[in-house]
Protein backbone atom coordinates (compact mmCIF):
# COMPACT_ATOMS: atom_id res chain seq x y z
CA UNK A 1 0.00 0.00 0.00
CA UNK A 2 1.24 3.56 -0.67
CA UNK A 3 1.93 5.39 2.34
CA UNK A 4 0.64 9.35 2.56
CA UNK A 5 0.87 12.07 4.58
CA UNK A 6 -0.71 12.02 8.22
CA UNK A 7 -1.86 15.12 9.63
CA UNK A 8 -2.73 14.91 13.36
CA UNK A 9 -4.68 17.87 14.87
CA UNK A 10 -3.71 18.81 18.21
CA UNK A 11 -3.94 22.41 18.51
CA UNK A 12 -6.75 22.50 20.80
CA UNK A 13 -7.41 24.36 23.96
CA UNK A 14 -9.43 21.54 25.67
CA UNK A 15 -11.72 24.11 26.97
CA UNK A 16 -14.14 21.61 28.15
CA UNK A 17 -11.42 19.83 30.15
CA UNK A 18 -11.17 22.41 32.46
CA UNK A 19 -7.76 21.73 33.05
CA UNK A 20 -4.59 24.00 33.10
CA UNK A 21 -3.17 21.39 30.78
CA UNK A 22 -3.69 20.43 27.03
CA UNK A 23 -6.29 18.13 26.81
CA UNK A 24 -4.16 15.92 24.67
CA UNK A 25 -1.51 15.68 27.22
CA UNK A 26 -3.26 14.26 29.72
CA UNK A 27 -2.01 10.67 30.28
CA UNK A 28 -4.62 7.84 29.18
CA UNK A 29 -3.31 3.98 30.43
CA UNK A 30 -0.16 6.11 31.76
CA UNK A 31 0.60 7.42 28.61
CA UNK A 32 0.27 11.04 27.52
CA UNK A 33 -2.89 11.06 25.09
CA UNK A 34 -0.70 12.53 22.17
CA UNK A 35 1.14 9.74 21.41
CA UNK A 36 -1.21 7.17 20.98
CA UNK A 37 -2.48 8.95 17.23
CA UNK A 38 1.50 9.47 16.66
CA UNK A 39 2.37 6.09 16.94
CA UNK A 40 -0.71 4.52 14.85
CA UNK A 41 0.46 6.95 12.45
CA UNK A 42 3.81 5.38 12.50
CA UNK A 43 2.76 2.07 12.28
CA UNK A 44 0.40 2.47 9.34
CA UNK A 45 3.43 3.26 8.12
CA UNK A 46 2.91 7.14 6.96
CA UNK A 47 5.03 8.88 4.41
CA UNK A 48 5.17 11.77 6.69
CA UNK A 49 3.52 12.41 10.35
CA UNK A 50 2.54 16.16 10.92
CA UNK A 51 1.41 17.55 13.94
CA UNK A 52 -0.71 20.76 14.45
CA UNK A 53 0.43 22.09 17.51
CA UNK A 54 -0.19 25.28 19.63
CA UNK A 55 -1.65 25.65 22.74
CA UNK A 56 1.16 24.13 25.33
CA UNK A 57 3.46 23.60 22.30
CA UNK A 58 6.78 23.44 24.25
CA UNK A 59 5.42 20.50 26.58
CA UNK A 60 4.24 18.39 23.23
CA UNK A 61 7.85 19.01 21.50
CA UNK A 62 8.85 17.64 24.81
CA UNK A 63 6.89 14.49 24.53
CA UNK A 64 7.39 14.00 20.81
CA UNK A 65 11.30 14.20 21.29
CA UNK A 66 12.62 11.22 19.47
CA UNK A 67 9.17 10.69 17.19
CA UNK A 68 9.69 11.02 13.38
CA UNK A 69 7.14 13.95 13.45
CA UNK A 70 7.14 17.71 12.19
CA UNK A 71 5.60 20.07 14.19
CA UNK A 72 3.14 22.61 12.39
CA UNK A 73 2.18 25.62 14.75
CA UNK A 74 -1.51 27.30 14.64
CA UNK A 75 -1.26 30.77 15.62
CA UNK A 76 -4.75 30.82 17.28
CA UNK A 77 -6.76 27.79 17.52
CA UNK A 78 -9.62 28.55 15.03
CA UNK A 79 -11.10 25.83 14.59
CA UNK A 80 -10.33 22.33 12.56
CA UNK A 81 -10.50 23.85 9.22
CA UNK A 82 -8.11 26.31 10.06
CA UNK A 83 -5.61 23.68 11.67
CA UNK A 84 -5.64 21.63 8.71
CA UNK A 85 -4.58 24.52 6.64
CA UNK A 86 -1.71 25.06 8.71
CA UNK A 87 0.18 22.33 6.67
CA UNK A 88 -0.35 23.44 3.09
CA UNK A 89 3.31 24.93 3.13
CA UNK A 90 4.92 21.75 4.35
CA UNK A 91 2.93 19.84 1.66
CA UNK A 92 4.11 22.13 -1.12
CA UNK A 93 4.21 19.84 -4.44
CA UNK A 94 2.50 17.29 -3.26
CA UNK A 95 -0.46 15.84 -5.21
CA UNK A 96 -1.73 13.23 -3.46
CA UNK A 97 -4.22 11.98 -0.58
CA UNK A 98 -3.43 12.73 2.97
CA UNK A 99 -5.10 11.19 6.20
CA UNK A 100 -6.48 13.55 9.17
CA UNK A 101 -7.00 12.45 12.74
CA UNK A 102 -7.78 13.65 15.71
CA UNK A 103 -5.19 13.42 18.47
CA UNK A 104 -8.50 13.49 21.01
CA UNK A 105 -9.69 9.96 19.74
CA UNK A 106 -6.46 7.59 20.86
CA UNK A 107 -8.03 4.47 20.38
CA UNK A 108 -8.03 4.27 16.89
CA UNK A 109 -6.49 0.98 15.25
CA UNK A 110 -4.15 0.78 12.54
CA UNK A 111 -6.24 -1.83 10.59
CA UNK A 112 -9.05 0.53 10.88
CA UNK A 113 -7.07 3.79 9.08
CA UNK A 114 -5.51 1.30 6.67
CA UNK A 115 -9.57 0.00 5.73
CA UNK A 116 -10.23 3.56 5.19
CA UNK A 117 -7.38 4.49 2.76
CA UNK A 118 -8.06 1.20 0.89
CA UNK A 119 -11.34 2.51 0.40
CA UNK A 120 -10.95 6.13 -0.77
CA UNK A 121 -8.77 4.53 -3.07
CA UNK A 122 -10.78 1.92 -4.29
CA UNK A 123 -13.60 4.29 -4.86
CA UNK A 124 -11.79 6.62 -6.51
CA UNK A 125 -13.29 9.71 -3.76
CA UNK A 126 -11.92 12.78 -3.31
CA UNK A 127 -12.98 12.81 0.63
CA UNK A 128 -13.94 9.77 2.45
CA UNK A 129 -15.02 10.15 5.97
CA UNK A 130 -14.51 7.25 9.21
CA UNK A 131 -18.33 7.44 10.51
CA UNK A 132 -19.47 5.36 13.65
CA UNK A 133 -23.49 4.82 14.78
CA UNK A 134 -23.78 5.28 18.56
CA UNK A 135 -26.60 4.57 20.46
CA UNK A 136 -25.84 8.30 22.07
CA UNK A 137 -24.27 10.59 19.69
CA UNK A 138 -24.47 13.73 22.01
CA UNK A 139 -21.09 16.11 21.35
CA UNK A 140 -20.41 14.68 17.80
CA UNK A 141 -21.13 16.23 14.30
CA UNK A 142 -23.72 14.24 12.93
CA UNK A 143 -23.88 12.97 9.37
CA UNK A 144 -26.43 14.35 6.92
CA UNK A 145 -28.05 11.99 4.26
CA UNK A 146 -30.40 11.71 1.81
CA UNK A 147 -33.53 9.95 2.66
CA UNK A 148 -33.97 6.44 3.61
CA UNK A 149 -29.90 6.47 4.80
CA UNK A 150 -28.38 7.37 0.83
CA UNK A 151 -25.58 9.29 -0.14
CA UNK A 152 -23.74 12.22 2.61
CA UNK A 153 -24.46 15.58 1.91
CA UNK A 154 -22.98 17.07 4.52
CA UNK A 155 -22.10 16.99 8.51
CA UNK A 156 -23.62 19.52 10.88
CA UNK A 157 -22.16 20.16 14.48
CA UNK A 158 -23.97 19.34 17.25
CA UNK A 159 -24.29 23.45 18.38
CA UNK A 160 -25.20 24.05 15.18
CA UNK A 161 -27.76 20.99 14.66
CA UNK A 162 -31.57 21.16 14.77
CA UNK A 163 -33.49 19.23 16.92
CA UNK A 164 -34.17 16.60 14.35
CA UNK A 165 -30.48 16.72 13.48
CA UNK A 166 -29.65 15.81 17.22
CA UNK A 167 -31.65 12.83 16.26
CA UNK A 168 -29.11 11.43 14.31
CA UNK A 169 -27.34 8.34 15.60
CA UNK A 170 -24.73 8.64 13.01
CA UNK A 171 -21.72 10.48 13.70
CA UNK A 172 -18.27 11.77 12.35
CA UNK A 173 -15.52 9.89 13.85
CA UNK A 174 -12.55 12.86 13.15
CA UNK A 175 -10.76 10.65 10.76
CA UNK A 176 -11.09 11.54 7.10
CA UNK A 177 -8.58 10.73 3.97
CA UNK A 178 -8.78 14.02 1.30
CA UNK A 179 -7.24 14.54 -1.78
CA UNK A 180 -5.03 17.70 -1.98
CA UNK A 181 -4.77 20.14 -3.88
CA UNK A 182 -8.37 19.62 -3.70
CA UNK A 183 -8.14 20.04 0.61
CA UNK A 184 -6.35 23.32 0.77
CA UNK A 185 -8.89 25.17 -2.02
CA UNK A 186 -11.80 24.59 -0.06
CA UNK A 187 -10.30 25.36 3.43
CA UNK A 188 -9.20 28.23 1.76
CA UNK A 189 -12.87 29.26 0.68
CA UNK A 190 -13.77 28.32 4.72
CA UNK A 191 -16.55 31.09 6.81
CA UNK A 192 -16.59 31.09 10.24
CA UNK A 193 -20.31 31.57 9.86
CA UNK A 194 -21.47 29.02 13.04
CA UNK A 195 -22.62 29.41 16.87
CA UNK A 196 -18.98 28.85 17.60
CA UNK A 197 -17.49 31.18 15.01
CA UNK A 198 -14.93 28.36 14.13
CA UNK A 199 -13.22 27.01 10.77
CA UNK A 200 -15.13 23.50 10.67
CA UNK A 201 -12.68 21.39 8.56
CA UNK A 202 -16.76 19.49 8.28
CA UNK A 203 -18.07 22.16 6.15
CA UNK A 204 -15.21 21.31 3.33
CA UNK A 205 -17.90 18.15 2.46
CA UNK A 206 -20.69 20.59 1.15
CA UNK A 207 -17.89 22.13 -0.58
CA UNK A 208 -17.35 19.02 -2.44
CA UNK A 209 -20.45 18.06 -3.34
CA UNK A 210 -20.97 21.52 -4.51
CA UNK A 211 -17.99 20.93 -7.02
CA UNK A 212 -19.87 17.49 -7.78
CA UNK A 213 -16.60 15.73 -6.23
CA UNK A 214 -17.28 11.93 -4.54
CA UNK A 215 -17.63 12.26 -1.08
CA UNK A 216 -17.49 8.43 0.58
CA UNK A 217 -18.42 7.14 4.11
CA UNK A 218 -16.90 4.06 5.96
CA UNK A 219 -18.58 2.95 8.99
CA UNK A 220 -16.33 2.05 11.86
CA UNK A 221 -17.01 -1.75 13.18
CA UNK A 222 -16.05 -1.34 16.79
CA UNK A 223 -17.32 2.33 17.87
CA UNK A 224 -15.28 2.17 21.32
CA UNK A 225 -12.34 3.00 18.60
CA UNK A 226 -13.61 6.43 17.98
CA UNK A 227 -14.27 7.78 21.21
CA UNK A 228 -13.62 11.17 21.50
CA UNK A 229 -12.09 12.78 24.67
CA UNK A 230 -13.57 16.40 25.10
CA UNK A 231 -14.23 16.05 28.77
CA UNK A 232 -13.59 14.14 31.71
CA UNK A 233 -16.23 12.10 31.94
CA UNK A 234 -15.09 11.09 27.74
CA UNK A 235 -11.47 10.56 29.43
CA UNK A 236 -12.84 8.46 32.52
CA UNK A 237 -14.98 6.47 29.31
CA UNK A 238 -11.86 6.16 27.31
CA UNK A 239 -9.61 5.14 29.94
CA UNK A 240 -11.78 2.25 30.60
CA UNK A 241 -11.69 1.14 26.96
CA UNK A 242 -8.19 1.47 26.94
CA UNK A 243 -7.81 -0.76 29.56
CA UNK A 244 -10.07 -3.26 27.87
CA UNK A 245 -8.03 -2.93 24.74
CA UNK A 246 -5.06 -3.68 26.58
CA UNK A 247 -6.23 -6.78 28.55
CA UNK A 248 -7.57 -8.30 25.81
CA UNK A 249 -4.34 -8.02 23.94
CA UNK A 250 -2.30 -9.69 26.73
CA UNK A 251 -4.94 -12.39 27.10
CA UNK A 252 -4.23 -12.98 23.38
CA UNK A 253 -0.61 -13.41 24.04
CA UNK A 254 -1.37 -15.91 26.81
CA UNK A 255 -1.62 -14.14 29.83
CA UNK A 256 -3.66 -15.15 32.09
CA UNK A 257 -6.06 -12.00 33.89
CA UNK A 258 -8.81 -13.38 36.44
CA UNK A 259 -10.68 -10.49 36.48
CA UNK A 260 -10.26 -8.34 33.25
CA UNK A 261 -12.45 -5.52 34.53
CA UNK A 262 -10.56 -4.80 37.42
CA UNK A 263 -6.78 -5.50 36.20
CA UNK A 264 -5.29 -2.10 35.04
CA UNK A 265 -2.55 -2.62 33.25
CA UNK A 266 -1.09 0.59 31.72
CA UNK A 267 0.21 0.43 27.77
CA UNK A 268 3.78 0.66 28.11
CA UNK A 269 3.79 -2.90 30.40
CA UNK A 270 4.77 -6.19 28.84
CA UNK A 271 3.91 -9.70 30.91
CA UNK A 272 5.31 -12.82 29.60
CA UNK A 273 3.35 -16.17 29.29
CA UNK A 274 1.25 -18.20 31.90
CA UNK A 275 1.50 -15.06 34.14
CA UNK A 276 -1.72 -15.45 36.51
CA UNK A 277 -2.94 -11.86 37.63
CA UNK A 278 -5.34 -11.55 40.00
CA UNK A 279 -7.89 -9.20 40.22
CA UNK A 280 -7.54 -5.70 41.20
CA UNK A 281 -4.00 -5.24 40.20
CA UNK A 282 -2.61 -2.13 38.48
CA UNK A 283 0.97 -2.55 36.85
CA UNK A 284 1.79 0.63 35.34
CA UNK A 285 4.65 2.53 33.86
CA UNK A 286 7.48 0.28 31.93
CA UNK A 287 7.21 -2.62 33.99
CA UNK A 288 8.21 -5.91 32.41
CA UNK A 289 7.03 -8.86 33.81
CA UNK A 290 8.01 -12.38 32.76
CA UNK A 291 6.97 -16.05 32.40
CA UNK A 292 5.08 -17.92 35.22
CA UNK A 293 4.61 -15.01 37.36
CA UNK A 294 1.46 -14.40 40.06
CA UNK A 295 0.75 -11.28 41.01
CA UNK A 296 -2.22 -11.49 43.35
CA UNK A 297 -4.85 -9.18 44.12
CA UNK A 298 -4.53 -5.31 45.30
CA UNK A 299 -0.85 -4.84 44.48
CA UNK A 300 0.41 -1.97 42.39
CA UNK A 301 3.31 -2.35 40.11
CA UNK A 302 5.29 0.76 38.86
CA UNK A 303 8.14 0.61 36.42
CA UNK A 304 9.62 -2.51 37.66
CA UNK A 305 11.17 -5.61 36.18
CA UNK A 306 10.36 -8.79 37.12
CA UNK A 307 12.22 -12.16 36.20
CA UNK A 308 10.29 -15.53 35.60
CA UNK A 309 8.91 -17.41 38.43
CA UNK A 310 8.03 -14.20 40.17
CA UNK A 311 5.46 -14.51 43.06
CA UNK A 312 3.81 -11.26 44.52
CA UNK A 313 1.60 -12.05 47.24
CA UNK A 314 -1.56 -9.48 48.18
CA UNK A 315 -1.22 -5.84 48.77
CA UNK A 316 2.13 -5.27 47.75
CA UNK A 317 3.42 -2.23 47.07
CA UNK A 318 6.79 -2.35 44.42
CA UNK A 319 8.32 0.88 42.47
CA UNK A 320 11.56 1.04 40.52
CA UNK A 321 12.44 -2.41 41.40
CA UNK A 322 14.47 -5.46 39.56
CA UNK A 323 12.99 -8.83 41.17
CA UNK A 324 15.37 -11.66 39.53
CA UNK A 325 13.74 -14.90 38.71
CA UNK A 326 11.58 -16.95 41.32
CA UNK A 327 11.53 -14.08 43.86
CA UNK A 328 8.58 -14.06 46.61
CA UNK A 329 7.48 -11.18 48.04
CA UNK A 330 4.53 -10.38 50.12
CA UNK A 331 1.84 -9.74 51.73
CA UNK A 332 2.03 -6.18 52.17
CA UNK A 333 6.19 -5.43 50.97
CA UNK A 334 6.72 -2.16 49.77
CA UNK A 335 9.50 -2.41 47.73
CA UNK A 336 10.96 1.29 46.76
CA UNK A 337 12.94 2.54 43.81
CA UNK A 338 16.53 0.94 43.65
CA UNK A 339 15.69 -2.01 45.29
CA UNK A 340 17.30 -5.24 43.91
CA UNK A 341 16.07 -8.98 44.97
CA UNK A 342 18.26 -11.36 43.53
CA UNK A 343 17.30 -14.75 42.28
CA UNK A 344 14.96 -16.44 45.11
CA UNK A 345 15.36 -14.22 47.17
CA UNK A 346 12.33 -13.80 49.34
CA UNK A 347 10.91 -10.24 51.40
CA UNK A 348 7.72 -10.81 53.53
CA UNK A 349 4.82 -9.38 55.69
CA UNK A 350 5.15 -5.70 56.34
CA UNK A 351 9.13 -5.11 54.99
CA UNK A 352 10.18 -1.64 53.48
CA UNK A 353 12.87 -1.81 51.00
CA UNK A 354 14.65 1.28 49.60
CA UNK A 355 17.77 1.13 47.30
CA UNK A 356 18.68 -2.02 48.45
CA UNK A 357 20.40 -5.05 47.34
CA UNK A 358 19.26 -8.66 48.57
CA UNK A 359 21.37 -11.26 47.32
CA UNK A 360 20.52 -14.85 45.86
CA UNK A 361 18.39 -17.03 48.06
CA UNK A 362 18.14 -14.43 51.01
CA UNK A 363 15.44 -13.56 53.30
CA UNK A 364 13.69 -10.78 54.85
CA UNK A 365 10.19 -12.30 55.62
CA UNK A 366 8.90 -10.39 58.54
CA UNK A 367 8.67 -6.26 59.73
CA UNK A 368 11.67 -4.53 58.46
CA UNK A 369 13.11 -1.48 57.08
CA UNK A 370 16.19 -2.24 55.17
CA UNK A 371 17.61 1.15 53.35
CA UNK A 372 20.74 1.55 51.38
CA UNK A 373 21.78 -1.71 52.03
CA UNK A 374 23.80 -4.54 50.35
CA UNK A 375 23.04 -7.61 51.54
CA UNK A 376 24.99 -10.91 50.48
CA UNK A 377 23.72 -14.44 49.76
CA UNK A 378 21.60 -16.97 51.92
CA UNK A 379 21.76 -14.32 54.66
CA UNK A 380 18.57 -14.20 56.86
CA UNK A 381 17.38 -11.20 58.32
CA UNK A 382 15.27 -11.62 61.22
CA UNK A 383 11.56 -9.93 62.39
CA UNK A 384 12.44 -6.28 63.04
CA UNK A 385 15.59 -5.78 61.90
CA UNK A 386 16.35 -1.95 60.95
CA UNK A 387 18.79 -0.41 58.82
CA UNK A 388 19.57 3.25 60.67
CA UNK A 389 20.92 4.42 57.16
CA UNK A 390 19.83 7.64 58.54
CA UNK A 391 21.55 10.27 61.05
CA UNK A 392 19.58 13.37 60.22
CA UNK A 393 22.09 14.93 57.47
CA UNK A 394 22.78 11.86 55.63
CA UNK A 395 22.12 8.49 54.36
CA UNK A 396 25.26 5.67 55.06
CA UNK A 397 25.34 2.50 53.82
CA UNK A 398 25.01 -1.30 55.40
CA UNK A 399 26.76 -4.03 54.51
CA UNK A 400 25.93 -7.90 55.20
CA UNK A 401 27.96 -10.03 53.92
CA UNK A 402 26.80 -13.83 52.50
CA UNK A 403 25.61 -16.25 54.82
CA UNK A 404 24.86 -13.94 57.61
CA UNK A 405 22.20 -14.39 60.65
CA UNK A 406 20.96 -11.24 62.09
CA UNK A 407 18.56 -12.45 65.00
CA UNK A 408 15.50 -10.62 65.72
CA UNK A 409 14.86 -6.61 66.25
CA UNK A 410 18.80 -5.66 65.06
CA UNK A 411 19.02 -2.28 64.65
CA UNK A 412 22.28 -1.48 62.41
CA UNK A 413 23.68 1.69 62.75
CA UNK A 414 25.33 2.66 59.37
CA UNK A 415 27.55 2.80 58.01
CA UNK A 416 28.65 -0.69 59.13
CA UNK A 417 29.58 -4.21 57.77
CA UNK A 418 28.79 -7.65 58.76
CA UNK A 419 31.39 -10.06 57.73
CA UNK A 420 30.91 -12.89 56.07
CA UNK A 421 29.19 -15.70 58.10
CA UNK A 422 28.97 -14.00 61.18
CA UNK A 423 25.66 -13.85 63.58
CA UNK A 424 23.90 -10.86 65.61
CA UNK A 425 22.57 -11.80 68.19
CA UNK A 426 18.57 -10.62 68.69
CA UNK A 427 17.60 -7.54 69.94
CA UNK A 428 21.34 -6.14 69.30
CA UNK A 429 22.18 -2.47 68.43
CA UNK A 430 25.29 -3.18 66.28
CA UNK A 431 27.45 0.27 65.83
CA UNK A 432 30.74 -0.95 64.83
CA UNK A 433 31.64 -3.32 61.86
CA UNK A 434 31.53 -7.31 62.86
CA UNK A 435 34.45 -9.52 61.92
CA UNK A 436 33.42 -12.46 59.60
CA UNK A 437 32.31 -15.74 61.36
CA UNK A 438 31.94 -13.70 64.53
CA UNK A 439 28.94 -13.69 67.16
CA UNK A 440 27.94 -10.11 68.06
CA UNK A 441 25.83 -8.90 70.92
CA UNK A 442 25.00 -5.63 71.60
CA UNK A 443 22.46 -5.27 74.07
CA UNK A 444 22.23 -4.88 78.02
CA UNK A 445 22.84 -7.93 79.75
CA UNK A 446 19.70 -9.75 81.38
CA UNK A 447 19.74 -9.67 85.50
CA UNK A 448 17.00 -12.30 86.93
CA UNK A 449 16.08 -11.49 90.58
CA UNK A 450 14.78 -14.61 92.51
CA UNK A 451 11.43 -14.22 93.83
CA UNK A 452 11.42 -10.72 93.53
CA UNK A 453 8.03 -10.26 91.68
CA UNK A 454 5.91 -12.35 94.27
CA UNK A 455 7.34 -10.73 96.89
CA UNK A 456 6.32 -7.28 95.53
CA UNK A 457 2.77 -8.52 94.93
CA UNK A 458 2.51 -9.85 98.59
CA UNK A 459 3.68 -6.60 99.72
CA UNK A 460 0.88 -4.77 96.81
CA UNK A 461 -1.84 -7.18 98.30
CA UNK A 462 -1.23 -6.20 102.12
CA UNK A 463 -1.25 -2.66 101.86
CA UNK A 464 -4.62 -2.40 99.89
CA UNK A 465 -7.47 -0.99 101.99
CA UNK A 466 -11.00 -2.74 102.22
C1 LIG B 1 -14.73 17.40 15.91
C2 LIG B 1 -15.58 17.46 14.64
C3 LIG B 1 -16.88 16.67 14.89
C4 LIG B 1 -16.54 15.24 15.26
C5 LIG B 1 -15.57 15.19 16.44
C6 LIG B 1 -15.06 13.77 16.60
C7 LIG B 1 -15.12 19.61 13.58
C8 LIG B 1 -15.63 20.98 13.32
N1 LIG B 1 -15.89 18.85 14.34
O1 LIG B 1 -15.49 18.05 16.92
O2 LIG B 1 -17.67 16.70 13.72
O3 LIG B 1 -17.72 14.54 15.58
O4 LIG B 1 -14.42 16.04 16.23
O5 LIG B 1 -14.35 13.59 17.78
O6 LIG B 1 -14.10 19.27 13.08
N2 LIG B 1 -7.95 21.34 16.97
C9 LIG B 1 -6.87 22.05 16.49
N3 LIG B 1 -7.03 23.37 16.23
C10 LIG B 1 -8.23 24.02 16.39
C11 LIG B 1 -9.32 23.28 16.89
C12 LIG B 1 -9.16 21.93 17.16
O7 LIG B 1 -5.78 21.51 16.31
O8 LIG B 1 -8.28 25.22 16.12
C13 LIG B 1 -7.76 19.91 17.28
C14 LIG B 1 -8.02 19.59 18.74
O9 LIG B 1 -6.81 19.65 19.50
C15 LIG B 1 -8.58 18.18 18.67
C16 LIG B 1 -9.22 18.09 17.29
O10 LIG B 1 -8.69 19.17 16.53
O11 LIG B 1 -7.56 17.22 18.77
C17 LIG B 1 -10.74 18.20 17.36
O12 LIG B 1 -11.12 19.41 17.96
P1 LIG B 1 -12.35 19.54 18.94
O13 LIG B 1 -12.51 20.97 19.29
O14 LIG B 1 -12.25 18.58 20.03
O15 LIG B 1 -13.56 19.13 17.96
P2 LIG B 1 -14.93 18.48 18.35
O16 LIG B 1 -15.83 19.54 18.86
O17 LIG B 1 -14.75 17.28 19.17
CA1 LIG C 1 -13.03 16.38 20.17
Amino acid sequence: MTRVPAVILAAGLGKRMKSKRAKVLHPLAGRPMILYSVETAQRLPSDRILVVVGHQAELLKEILEGCPVEMVHQGRPLGTGHAVLQIKTALTGYKGPVLILNADVPLITVDTLRSILKLHRDREADLTILTATLSDAAGYGRILREPDAGEITGIVEEADATPAQRAIREINTGFYVINTPFLFEALAGLKAENSQREYYLTDIVGIALREGRKVCGMGVGDSQEVMGVNTRADLARTEKAAARQIAQRHMLEGVTLLDPETTWIEAGVTIGRDTVVYPAVRIEGTTRIGEDCVIHSQSRISDCRLGNGVTVKDSCVLSGSVLEDGVGVGPFAHLRPGTVLRKGAKVGNFVEAKKTEIGEGSKANHLSYLGDAVVGKDVNIGAGTITCNYDGVSKHTTVIEDGVFIGSDTQLIAPVRVGRGAIIAAGSTITEDVPPDALAIGRARQANKKGWAKKKKKKGSRGRKR
